[in-house]
């Protein structure tokens, strides 16, 4: 399903993987690091302490029968309790910091990452996947973080402190606890590669589910249109079921080390209770010493435990990490080229010279592709569909990079100008029209970022889209809807050229900027592009006569190569392919209209 660089590699290894978490993402927040292991070595001392004072608080009642001791150990337990509280509370937050941090980083990071991909990126592999690696890694690299500083400090010196109080009170006893650790470390070994593998399905599986979903989402139009609810239905459920079936095994893997351990521990302190009793009964330690033992070994064993399942804690939550990191690892696409030269216009001259590209090896979609558009002209490329028509506006943009010839705008070759001033210099209205989620006026103001109201009304006015968006209630506040699916084709279509408009550019490449209008509307555009083409250099693709009548060169696209070139007049003249274009448009047309005639 990925084609991002498979998590086996040495790089994505549990230890390399932990020690780029700490230097990277950790090391940088060192101070709260700091505090959060104070305040955890402070509630680990707690703990210790109260196990420790309990020894004396019996020894006091039962031996001692001394009232005013017993209020102090009371008073002091109290004390210590309030202490260990505010402990608890600061490392809690100091470690929640730190992973909320690391979480919003990692997102800034993944989403500078998008950012950077070329437009190609995307036709290989599902957006979701996208997405659905930034949520689970983000999170898992915030959880590795949490389990390891927990580890290190709350467990690990809970575990130090215990052990002292357990050693102090009864050394030999304490040997037989640490019995218990070869055997159950034995056992979280063998589980550790399980969990792993059993993770990374569980991660693939949620993301089918996401990507269903986003689908079914954009689709539901298409979905409820050819009745494909069983069918979606039957998609989501294979993955459903997978993610729950992987799911269910984990549980079962992972707590697979659960009883082990409490019956290795029920056994070690049944051992305690019989030896601790010995002691007292027969060679004269105090019943303080004896409580305080088995009060530092029960409360140091749930520290324990989560110790040892350390390694599994970490490898399960380390798959998310590993996804994370393999997005963020990938050469990016379009790598920052703000180090070459910008582009200097003077003409705004666009010359194609023996150009070729293709998609796919092996499938060439530009065949060696020549042709110059000039400044205050309007060229217009035409041709069957599937012909390379996009394509050339691809190349211009450079959304994709030419297999090889030149794609020359005064002069300089695209190829060694920076994108940015490239892109500065050049308005463009796509074949699908994109308008993001906010309002008419926001869509607009997106050509220029900082655009007063009278330029975004002016660009609305020259689109001929000041009319409709007024005949809103809300005018120029009118939410368009995701991808401005709350307007009509023609609308979104006018918005997205009154955009292009107010850029100012000098080179203006339209894709079908008439489709999807009525004849009317199309009039008045035309009329607007007519006005924005002046003293520019504009490349235009339309199947409309219209357009194409007025273009001062028009250039015939078929199988990736220009096979006629001309005026209007000129190529009807030559009666080649553009002659028989055009006739067949006509008898469409006429097709159209005889009918309404007739009725
Ligand atoms: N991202 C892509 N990956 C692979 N092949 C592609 C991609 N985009 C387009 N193609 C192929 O390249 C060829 C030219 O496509 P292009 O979009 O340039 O055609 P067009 O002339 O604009 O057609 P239309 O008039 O239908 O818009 C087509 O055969 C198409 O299948
Ligand atoms: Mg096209």
């Amino acid at each position: 399903m990925s084609v991002f660089k498979a998590a086996t590699s040495e790089r994505y290894a549990t230890f390399p993987l932990l020690r780029r978490l700490v230097v990277d993402e950790a090391l940088v927040h060192w101070p709260r690091y700091v505090a959060a292991l104070v305040l955890m070595a402070i509630m680990a001392g707690a703990t210790a302490f109260s196990a420790y004072l309990l020894g004396t608080m019996i020894n006091a009642a039962y031996v001692e029968k001394n009232y005013r001791e017993i209020v102090a150990i009371g008073v002091l337990a109290m004390l210590i309790f309030v202490v260990k509280a505010f402990a608890t509370y600061g490392s809690a937050v100091m470690v929640s910091w730190i992973g909320n941090r690391i979480v919003a980083d990692n997102q800034r990071r993944m989403f500078d990452k998008l950012l950077q991909e070329d437009i190609g990126f995307f036709a290989d592999r599902h957006s979701s996947e996208f997405i659905s690696r930034l949520t689970t890694g983000a999170q898992s690299v915030s959880s590795v973080i949490n389990v390891l500083i927990t580890a290190a400090g709350r467990d690990f010196m809970s575990l130090i402190g215990l052990t002292f109080v357990m050693v102090t009170e009864d050394p030999i006893m304490s040997l037989s606890a640490v019995v218990i650790a070869p055997p159950a470390l034995l056992l979280m070994r063998k589980l550790v590669r399980r969990v792993r593998g059993i993770a990374r399905m569980q991660f693939t599986g949620g993301t089918r589910i996401i990507e269903t979903m986003q689908e079914a989402i954009q689709g539901l139009r298409m979905i409820k249109a050819f009745g494909l609810e069983d069918e979606m239905r039957r998609r989501l459920d294979t993955s459903v079921a997978s993610v729950e079936h992987e799911s269910n095994k984990m549980a079962r893997v992972a707590n697979r080390s659960a009883p082990m351990m409490e019956i290795f521990a029920g056994f070690t302190i049944s051992l305690a209770i019989i030896y601790g009793g010995y002691r007292v009964i027969d060679t004269g330690a105090t019943p303080g010493q004896f409580f305080s033992f088995l009060a530092a070994f029960l409360l140091a064993y749930e520290p324990a435990k989560r110790l040892a399942r350390l390694n599994l804690d970490l490898n399960n939550n380390l798959v998310g990490v590993r996804v994370l990191y393999e997005v963020i690892d990938s050469p990016p696409g379009e790598p920052d080229d703000d180090d070459k030269p910008p582009l200097a216009l003077s003409a705004a001259r666009l010359e194609f010279d023996d150009v070729r590209f293709s998609y796919r090896a092996g499938t060439p979609v530009l065949r060696g592709m020549s042709f110059a558009v000039e400044r205050d002209k309007v060229t217009a490329l035409v041709g069957a569909s599937g012909g390379g028509k996009s394509t050339v506006l691809n190349l211009i943009l450079r959304f994709y990079d030419v297999d090889s010839g030149r794609i020359l705008i005064d002069g300089q070759n695209i190829a060694d100008v920076s994108r940015h001033s490239l892109r500065r210099q050049i308005a463009y209205v796509g074949q699908i029209v994109h308008l993001f989620r906010g309002t008419i006026r926001d869509n607009i103001a997106l050509g220029k970022l900082g655009a007063s109201e009278a330029e975004i009304v002016a660009a609305a006015k020259a689109a001929h889209a000041h009319d409709f968006i007024l005949d809103f209630p809300l005018g120029y506040d009118t939410p368009v809807g995701e991808h401005g699916l709350q307007l009509s084709g023609g609308q979104r279509q006018r918005i997205a050229i009154a955009r292009a408009l107010i850029k100012d550019a000098p080179i203006i490449l339209l894709d079908e900027a008439t489709a999807s209008l009525d004849s009317e509307s199309e009039r008045m555009v035309q009329d607007a592009i007519a006005e924005l083409c002046k003293g520019r250099t504009t490349l235009v693709i339309a199947h409309r006569l219209s357009t194409i009548m007025h273009a001062d060169s028009i250039l015939v696209v078929e199988g990736g190569l220009i096979v006629e070139s001309g005026r209007h007049e000129e190529l009807l003249c030559k009666n080649g392919r553009y002659a028989s274009f055009y006739r067949l448009q006509l008898k469409e047309q006429s097709d159209v209209r005889e009918p309404i005639a007739a009725v």
